[in-house]
């Protein structure tokens, strides 16, 4: 069997590889291997191979009677058509009432195909619905929660230091998932708006968040690696760009992520003989495109090095700009919608970036963490993310950044490991 649906997805590989030969005329390497960032033809999980099998089952199966009744509808066009003149003003020939062998044959042959269809999905719906018995104890437990436009994590089990007091809180973050591979991840799926739908082609099929009520899926990268997810229900302006990612770490990498994840915000004291030094001239930010893309080339081809080199602190980082940053980050006030554990900021509109400088993509997954697109996001929500609150909050506050204060308040978020 496992033979059997090999030979099957080989085939079934080429057969789509050709049909996308007529529309497309390109010639990218993902597209022949049918491996872009979200294929479910090129999956890395339990769960999407389960439902990749269900696909090329049906597949075979319709593609299977296609052919059939194509060639029997072909057959009879060529052998029965008029092949003279004299044949086309022929009295018909004498009309038969039904053929009772070859309709019990069509029943029954549409009942196999039926069955043959009907047994794998039905296993696969049982598989795919929770962990299996035997691994629960080993699952892993997270909950998402969709927002318009983008997505919470939180830790149930993780509980993370609020202040220096002591108080502790679930673990939040926000847009990027960092899960353990190869254990089974639990994910709740909440919502505290409209519908959206988790998806992560690679590893599972999608779930829709439902207001008022509890879903769930479980899922499982089978290892290390950097997953593209998407919300997959039109949810509103930017449904389009309301993205997410999934990094899986190996066990000792997950740790280390959960240690440094769980702690308050990383604070950069400013050193004393910098403290009147000269204010600094900033350049004006280049202008970009609405929906311009916004990752670079060396991101897109190695997002895990570059997911890693943001754990790190950002090379010559500037103790007094990040001190600038966090003052502003409190008198523009971002923080009555984010929060900042340690940092004095408890907002819970937007996104938790206490350890926001650590992420590899910001607004939902759709630019990369970098100082340019971070500051291309401050300077103008509404052109990156069409209708996102963070504009209206702009807009209703009358918030406006200089040159200088959007350079300091990218130093400060980028400091915060
Ligand atoms: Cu959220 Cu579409």
């Amino acid at each position: 069997m496992p033979n059997l649906l090999s030979s099957l997805s080989r085939w079934g590989r080429a057969l789509a590889a050709l049909s996308g030969l007529a529309l497309l005329s390109g010639c990218d390497l993902n597209f022949w291997r049918m491996d872009g960032h979200q294929s479910t033809i090129v999956v890395e999980g339990p769960v999407a191979l389960d439902q990749l099998k269900v696909f090329y089952v049906t597949c075979w199966v319709t593609l299977f009677i296609f052919v059939v009744v194509g060639a029997v509808l072909a057959y009879a066009t060529i052998k029965f058509r008029a092949k003279s003149e004299a044949d086309e003003h022929a009295a018909p020939p004498p009309q038969g009432h039904g053929n009772p062998l070859v309709e019990l044959g069509l029943i029954g042959g549409s009942v196999l195909a039926l069955v043959i269809i009907a047994v794998p999905t039905l296993k696969s719906i049982w598989y795919t619905h929770d962990v299996p018995e035997a691994e629960k104890k080993n699952a892993y437990e997270v909950t998402a929660t969709g927002y318009q436009w983008w997505f919470k994590f939180e830790y149930p089990g993780e509980l993370a230091a609020l202040d220096a007091a002591g108080a502790k809180a679930p673990l939040v973050t926000g847009n990027e998932l960092v899960i353990p591979a190869g254990r089974p991840i639990r994910v709740h799926l909440r919502t505290v708006d409209v519908i959206h739908s988790f998806w992560v082609p690679k590893l599972a099929g999608k779930v829709d968040m439902i207001p008022n009520r509890a879903n769930f899926l479980w899922l499982q990268a089978d290892k290390p690696g950097y997953y593209w997810g998407q919300c997959a229900e039109f949810c509103g302006d930017s449904h389009a760009v309301m993205r997410f990612r999934v990094i899986a770490l190996a066990e000792k990498e997950f740790s280390e992520w959960r240690e440094q994840q769980l702690g308050t915000a990383r604070s950069v004291a400013p050193r004393a003989a910098e403290a009147n030094r000269p204010k600094l001239q900033v350049a004006a930010l280049k202008a970009f495109r609405q929906n311009e893309a916004g990752i670079t080339d060396k991101f897109d081809r190695n997002p895990v090095e570059a997911w890693l080199a943001k754990q790190l602190p950002e090379k010559n980082e500037d103790p007094v700009l990040i001190a600038q940053g966090r003052q502003l980050f409190t008198t523009k006030t971002c923080s009555a919608c984010h929060a900042v554990r340690g940092h004095g900021s408890m907002g819970i509109q937007g996104p938790d970036l206490t350890h926001v400088g650590s992420r590899s993509t910001i607004a939902a997954g759709l630019i990369e963490n970098n100082a340019e697109q971070l500051r291309r996001w401050l300077r103008d929500p509404e052109s990156v993310k069409p209708g996102n609150k963070m504009a209206k909050a702009y807009r209703d506050n009358k918030i406006t950044l200089s040159d200088e204060e959007q350079v300091a308040l990218v130093a400060y978020l980028e400091s915060l490991k």
